[in-house]
């Protein structure tokens, strides 16, 4: 069984994440992938647990896949959408938590469109003394810890599977391609690949990929060396500089529901110049793979024969391994601390 080291209450972001813990995380989901491959794909870690999923916003994968995580580790799960909610009545959002608190919850899952709604969430609970775990889902443009971490597993357990850890990324050429600006996505990823001490550049026209990205984020970063972060993050405005000898090219979905103005001539000439086609991927390394977080718009940022070839595509990967990090993150934020690590 693997050693653990983790101390964390909430997981609300990945910029503080330490080496150590990205280790853990990888290594309790090879464990729970293994059980995922079993008949009997159950553990009993969380039974009499309560996990509620909190989602204000949209969501197929995400949601799905935390409630299948939690149910897999025998957790009591509740879930809840804003549209058939008393939201619809005028309760606010922490009115909302605190409802699910009292019905017992011990870990609330939140994806809302407006970034800082878990952080808020996880400060009134603390101030409140309650022991109620919070898990980012995705918040706004700000954060998806559990997406990053995923995309970290798929690729880390595709050069090692037995043994994923952090370490095996570093030096490899990663391509993040396309609506960087509005991606929660590309932001946790940014954190996780550039402490894995991977080369990551970002692909993207102007109008989604504005200079002042890279100071936003070398701000934010709060890593004792931040000028480490200057030189693992590179920025392109064509695609081919940053496709150019690439191991593994992240591809995003447009966000247009996150677009306040037109900054795209037209989806077609987008996808012409930003779309990656298995063409455009003779430039990359010759065992490259390709990812999308979904949901994909087939055709504009990956082109739909590249979608489903296994050759090339880790997407339906990226949603397998999705169950076993959201295993993994639910054990160590519920009673996997209290009680160490017996995953049979
Ligand atoms: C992402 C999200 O919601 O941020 N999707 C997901 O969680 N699988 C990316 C997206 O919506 O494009």
């Amino acid at each position: 069984m693997p050693t653990t080291t983790w101390n964390r209450h909430h997981v609300l972001s990945l910029a503080d994440f330490t080496t150590a813990e990205y280790d853990t995380v990888l290594q309790i989901a090879a464990s729970f992938q293994e059980v995922l491959s079993r008949r009997t794909k159950k553990v009993p870690s969380l039974q009499g647990q309560v996990v509620a999923n909190l989602f204000f916003e949209p969501s197929t994968r995400t949601r799905s896949s935390f409630e299948l995580a939690a149910k897999r580790l025998s957790a009591d799960t509740l879930n809840f959408a804003a549209a058939s909610s008393s939201m619809t009545k005028g309760e606010t959002i922490l009115d909302t938590a605190k409802t699910y608190l009292a019905m017992g919850t011990d870990i609330m899952v939140i994806r809302h469109k407006e970034a800082g709604v878990p952080n808020a969430i996880a400060q009134e609970m603390d101030r409140l003394g309650v022991r109620v775990s919070i898990l980012n889902a995705g918040d706004g443009q700000h954060e998806h810890p559990s997406q990053a971490l995923l995309d970290l597993f798929t690729v880390c357990t595709l050069i090692d599977r037995s043994n994923p850890r952090l370490e095996l990324l570093k030096d490899k050429k990663i391509a993040i391609v396309g609506d960087i600006l509005h991606s929660r996505v590309a932001r946790s990823n940014i954190w996780s690949l550039t402490a894995s001490g991977a080369q990551v550049h970002l692909a993207a026209p102007p109008t989604l990929l504005p200079k002042l990205f890279a100071d936003f984020v070398l701000e934010e970063d709060k890593t004792p060396s931040s000028s480490t972060l200057n030189r693992q993050l590179f920025l392109h405005w064509d695609l081919e500089s940053a496709l150019q000898d690439a191991d593994i090219v992240m591809t995003l979905r447009l966000q247009k529901e996150r677009m306040t103005a037109h900054l795209l001539p037209s989806l077609r000439e987008y996808h012409q110049t930003f779309g990656i086609t298995r063409q455009k991927l003779q430039l990359c390394k010759p065992n490259v793979k390709v990812l999308h977080p979904g949901p994909v718009n087939r055709g504009v940022e990956i082109s739909s024969d590249l979608m489903d070839d296994p050759e090339f595509s880790l997407i339906q990967s990226q949603v397998t391994s999705g169950i076993a990090i959201r295993m993994a993150l639910l054990y160590l934020l519920g009673s996997g601390k209290d009680s160490g690590i017996a995953i049979k």
